[in-house]
């Protein structure tokens, strides 16, 4: 029986490619999504991947979602917490609900799926989780309090469950990726993109399938004794 995993926001932008990259290495793959419901059915289409729709920022559909998961598909070995919004605003036009969602979807995302898949993992001695952070939460962003606070939430969360699942075959590590070419990095302002470029000494935007390839190693049978790290891919534009 191969490994299942189950990656948030998994059917769009990097999250997809980690959908297809764990595919490739013989896991049975499911995806979870939030909103749009024609991308995910595009992309089950063309992937064969299954798609289960959730806000991961909902504590309790986490827990009902994971349940389902194991009991349509299989018990999940591989959690991968993926799904992530941006609500950038320099702090005095950032709202309330700005910060708030940030953090209730990116940080307590991480949160709620991991309590929907850790008690399976410990039971049966083997579980990988891999929690997506970010450059910003390693360096910090102008304009993105709320991201780069919970990314940077991502980074302590990921040690702390590290030392909690160690004894139990469970990994938990991170990755910060840099700048890479999805939609919520076309969103940013091109004069500001151009800046962020030009400081990348690799001299372009990522890939979302040079992120994947992180994850599949970290999710895989060989990496067993890497637990509580971050893995940076970002070209070269933070050296941490
Ligand atoms: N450092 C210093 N000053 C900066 C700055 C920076 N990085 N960026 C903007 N400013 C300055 C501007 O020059 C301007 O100054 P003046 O008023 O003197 O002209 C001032 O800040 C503008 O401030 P405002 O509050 O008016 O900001 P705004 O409403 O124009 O919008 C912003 C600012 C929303 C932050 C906009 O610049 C922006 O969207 N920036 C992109 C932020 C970013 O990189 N987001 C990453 C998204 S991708 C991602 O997050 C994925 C990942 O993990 C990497």
């Amino acid at each position: 029986m191969s490994r299942v995993a189950i990656v948030t926001g998994g059917t769009r932008g990097i999250g997809r490619a980690i959908s297809e990259a764990l595919k490739a290495e013989g896991l049975t793959v499911v995806a979870n999504y939030a909103g749009n419901d024609e991308k995910a059915r595009v992309f089950t289409g063309e992937t064969g991947i299954p798609a289960y729709k959730w806000d991961v920022g909902d504590h309790q559909a986490c827990v009902d979602g994971c349940a389902r998961v194991a009991s349509e598909v299989g018990p999940i070995d591989v959690l991968v917490n993926n799904a992530g919004i941006t609500r950038d605003a320099t702090l005095l036009k950032m709202s309330f609900e700005d910060w708030y969602d940030v953090m209730r979807i990116n940080l307590g995302g991480c949160f709620n799926m991991a309590k929907g898949c850790f008690a399976g993992m410990k039971e049966r001695g083997w579980g990988r989780i891999v929690n997506i952070g970010s450059i910003n939460g390693q360096a910090g962003q102008y304009g993105q309090v709320n991201y780069a606070a919970a990314k940077s939430g991502i980074h302590g969360f990921t040690k702390a469950l590290a030392q909690e699942g160690a004894r139990f075959g469970i990994t938990v590590n991170a990755i910060a990726p840099g700048y890479i070419d999805t939609d919520m990095v076309a969103a940013v302002p091109e004069n500001v993109l151009e800046k962020i470029v030009a400081r990348i000494p690799v001299g372009r935007l990522g890939h979302a399938e040079e992120i994947a390839r992180g994850v599949t190693f970290l999710c895989s049978e060989h990496a067993g004794f890497v637990t509580g790290s971050t893995l940076s891919i970002n070209g070269g534009q933070h050296m941490y």
